[in-house]
């Protein structure tokens, strides 16, 4: 049984949550988006409607929407319109001069380009620590940050940093703790669970699932966080549409499914390229011998389908590219589709062959297959 009272497994949780319960005869099994600005009022000389009156402040699809990705994250969710959206709400919502943010310097690049650009103008300090760095050290050392950001597997290195060490030093230095999660998806890594204050990701990604929607979301340990966020949510007036919110539920269906293909690929393909000359550095923390496996073993509940190799140059990868028939070469991850990203065209300080692969829902056998051929096929 879950916090909320929803019982059952992965499965039963992504299949099940946000129903509503109890419905009368004759309602519809499925509720479609509600596509609405406005509400009907009571009576006009209340000052509090006491229900939805603005669709800036609340909409019914979200709240379905966040009861279900906050059964999984074990905590409030607020829905936002996109992953970025989601990290600038708690960067803005959580630091200011004198409360600064530590950050990793190997994780997504628009988070940094945000704390860079936007937050240390204002003077807040930014400082950055490599994921598989020395966290604790890093929060002790200058004035105690506000808020740890942290990306665990990161982006696009697949390293992992202790979840349960790091809140302990953060919390220790008077700092939240903040963990994006978008990689592992909720049921691969409960952050608020090893001690997280906030779990922020971009459900872009394999949470919604299939590439045709962006969309965020924060769920909070402390119900006042998330009240904070929702608040500044309306104020703001960024906020997510219904109809990407109601798409991105109806993925939320079947990610329990999806995650165990793309991980059952991943494991196959990392174990393949392993053997193949032309690879160097696969890394995917679910490989036994992974340099993070016993670290992610102990704070992940299960894997997904993101691994990262190293090709000789960005010629030998644009080959392999063309040589494949079961890879995109496409930016985003977690979709059903593989997709590979050479993650050094976005500036990523990482060598010019290593490619970010994102496996997805095809038949095993036929993506290891090809992924193999098409090496072959380059010599
Ligand atoms: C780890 C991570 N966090 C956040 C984001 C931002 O998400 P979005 O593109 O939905 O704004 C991304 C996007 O690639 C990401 O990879």
């Amino acid at each position: 049984m879950s916090a909320n009272g929803l019982a059952g497994g992965d499965g039963t949780r992504c299949v099940r949550g946000g129903v509503p319960q109890g419905e009368p005869v004759g309602a519809p099994l499925h509720r479609g988006p509600v596509l609405t600005s406005t509400f009907h009022l009571g009576r006009p000389e209340e000052a509090d409607p006491g229900a939805d009156f603005y669709a800036r402040a609340d909409n019914p699809t979200w709240r379905e929407y966040e009861s279900a990705v906050g059964v999984l994250d074990g905590g409030p969710c607020t829905v936002f319109p996109s992953g970025m959206a989601a990290i600038a709400a708690v960067l803005r919502g959580f630091t200011a001069p004198g409360r600064g943010v530590l950050l990793p310097s190997d994780g997504y690049y628009v988070a940094r380009a945000l704390a860079d650009e936007d937050l240390a103008p204002l003077g807040i300090d930014v400082r950055y620590c490599a994921t598989a760095g020395d966290w604790p050290a890093a929060i002790a050392a200058g004035d105690p940050p506000g808020l740890v950001l942290l990306e665990t597997p990161s982006n696009p290195g697949l390293e992992v940093c202790d979840v349960r060490a790091i809140a302990a030093a953060a919390h220790e230095a008077g700092a939240l703790l903040a963990v994006d999660n978008t990689t592992a998806t909720p049921l691969g890594q409960r952050p608020l669970e090893l001690g997280a204050d906030l779990v922020v990701a971009s459900d872009t990604k394999a949470l919604a699932g299939h590439g045709d929607l962006l969309l965020g979301h924060v769920s909070a340990a402390d119900p006042v966080h998330a009240e904070r966020l929702r608040a500044a949510r309306t104020r703001d007036g960024a906020i997510p549409g219904p109809m990407e919110t109601w798409l991105a539920l109806r993925g939320l269906g079947t990610l329990d499914l999806r995650l165990a293909r793309q991980a059952e690929n991943a494991r196959a393909l990392a174990v393949a390229l392993r053997e193949h000359p032309a690879v160097r550095d696969v890394r995917w923390p679910g490989l036994a011998d992974d340099p993070a496996h016993v670290l992610a073993r102990g704070q992940m509940r299960r894997w997904n389908g993101v691994l990262r190799f190293t090709l000789p140059d960005v010629h030998a990868v644009s080959a392999w590219l063309r040589a494949t028939t079961m890879v995109d070469s496409t930016t985003s991850f977690g979709g059903l589709r593989t997709a590979a990203d050479r993650r050094a065209r976005w500036g990523d300080a990482v060598p010019d062959g290593l490619v970010r692969l994102s496996c997805g829902c095809e038949d095993t056998d036929d993506l290891v297959a090809d992924v193999l051929g098409a090496l072959d096929a380059i010599g």
